[in-house]
């Protein structure tokens, strides 16, 4: 096990009506005046906006709103919701919304303090200075709500990056299940399969005797096998919901990441898919990350047999090991299908002809040094070839 240090200060308020706890939870941070940050309007109709602005009207916490965050979060609504904070001198964020709109709500946490272009971290610069943020999940996908990352896309050239930084990470995080009841099978399915990204990202590492981390993240996969089509099959069904939203948070505050090296490939690899074709970031990663695997297993087939074996029940062959990795990526690329999930960019319209297109900005674009390092270094040669193979 590598060396490390694990920090993760986030308050989780978890259950059901929780989103009342709003307004005192500003307070215990220091919020006095907040911007709302939401999306395309779901908040709106689920009432649940109201619930929450009425528990900052009774903690007697100013606030203005902004909403619009759309899914794959761009940077003009970044710099509108900058320039709103500093001319309404807000000093506290609260994200009420999926990843899109607590990456956009980060973002503006960021940049309202910053004298430069927030842009800048999304280069590489780290956040260790933003307002604080809080938030109110209403989908469990893209564990943003314990995490230090954010994920935007720059307008001018389609550019879709991640920025890190414990300035970033939510002071709290309300989990209610029951906010997530309203979701379409479809979002669902997107959410469980970006949840078990941020696992399997996790455990395609190259550190060694890494078993606690190794049992927490398949004991995490076990979990989303298991619950991911009962949430599919009945929507109200809080139990599931409560499961999935929880693995959904352990999955990305790094308690099952720390002490070893991990992948992230598949995560930069579909980046490229919905910045291009605009899809949401759950189905991108069905497609890429059967295709990633069979493209590295090579490197440590034991790694996807351990997984084959531990999540997928297949049997251990010892004369061919190989079989065993393949079979675990085939038992998960089917689940992915079982719960509505895309298999192949054609599915969003995409061509042979976007390859380059996808492999240039994948490699070059806005910083990129023309390879992908993780489990695999990857070259522009085999990201173009994964590109090929899931046409
Ligand atoms: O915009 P509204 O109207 O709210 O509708 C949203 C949106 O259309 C809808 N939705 C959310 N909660 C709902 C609901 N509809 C009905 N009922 C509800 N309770 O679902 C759609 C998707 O929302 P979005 O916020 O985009 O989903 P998600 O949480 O999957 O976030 C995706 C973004 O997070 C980034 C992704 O790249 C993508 O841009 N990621 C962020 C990470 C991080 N900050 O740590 C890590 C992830 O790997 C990921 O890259
Ligand atoms: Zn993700």
């Amino acid at each position: 096990m590598d060396n490390f240090t694990f920090y993760s200060p986030t308050k989780f308020v978890f259950g059901k009506g929780m989103e009342s706890e709003a307004g005192k939870l500003v307070k215990e941070f220091g919020g006095s005046k907040v911007l709302i940050h939401y999306g395309g309007g779901s908040v709106v109709r689920s009432g649940l906006l109201d619930r929450v602005k009425a528990s900052l009207d009774e903690a007697s916490i100013a606030y203005v709103e902004l909403g619009g965050v759309k899914p794959n979060p761009r940077s003009g609504l970044v710099y509108e919701g900058i320039d709103l904070c500093r001319k309404e001198e807000v000093d506290f964020i609260l994200a009420v919304g999926g990843g899109s709109a607590i990456d956009s709500a980060k973002a503006i946490a960021a940049g309202t303090i910053y004298d430069g272009d927030f842009w800048d971290y999304y280069q590489g610069k780290p956040i260790l200075k933003a307002l604080p943020v809080g938030t109110v999940l209403t989908i469990a996908a893209a564990g943003s709500e314990g995490s230090g990352d954010s994920v935007i896309t720059k307008e001018e050239g389609m550019f879709k990056r991640g920025a890190s930084g414990e300035g970033i990470r939510p002071k709290f995080s309300i989990l209610n299940p029951e906010l997530t009841t309203t979701l379409p099978p479809y979002q669902t399915a997107c959410g469980i399969t970006d949840i078990m990204a941020h696992l399997y990202e996790r455990y395609l590492t190259n550190s060694t005797d890494v078993e606690v981390t190794d049992r927490l993240i398949e004991a995490l996969l076990l979990t989303m096998k298991k619950e991911g089509p009962r949430a599919i099959k009945d929507p109200a069904d809080y139990e599931a919901r409560a499961n999935i939203m929880w693995a959904g948070t352990m999955a990305h505050t790094n308690s099952c990441g720390v002490g070893r090296s991990q992948d992230w490939s598949s995560h930069c690899i579909e980046h490229e898919l919905s910045a291009l074709y605009d899809c949401a970031h759950g189905a991108g990663l069905a497609v890429t990350m059967p295709q990633v695997f069979k493209y590295v297993m090579n490197h440590n087939v034991m790694r996807f047999a351990q997984a084959a074996v531990r999540v997928w029940g297949c049997e251990m062959n010892f004369e061919n090991p190989e079989q065993t990795a393949l079979e675990g990526i085939d038992a998960f690329a089917s689940f992915l299908k079982s719960i509505g999930m895309p298999s192949t960019i054609a599915e969003f319209g995409g061509k042979e002809e976007d390859v380059p297109v996808l492999t240039k900005s994948l490699c070059y674009g806005d910083g990129g040094n023309g390879t992908l390092s993780g489990f695999v270094t990857l070259t522009e040669e085999d990201c173009a070839n994964i590109y090929k193979m899931m046409l």
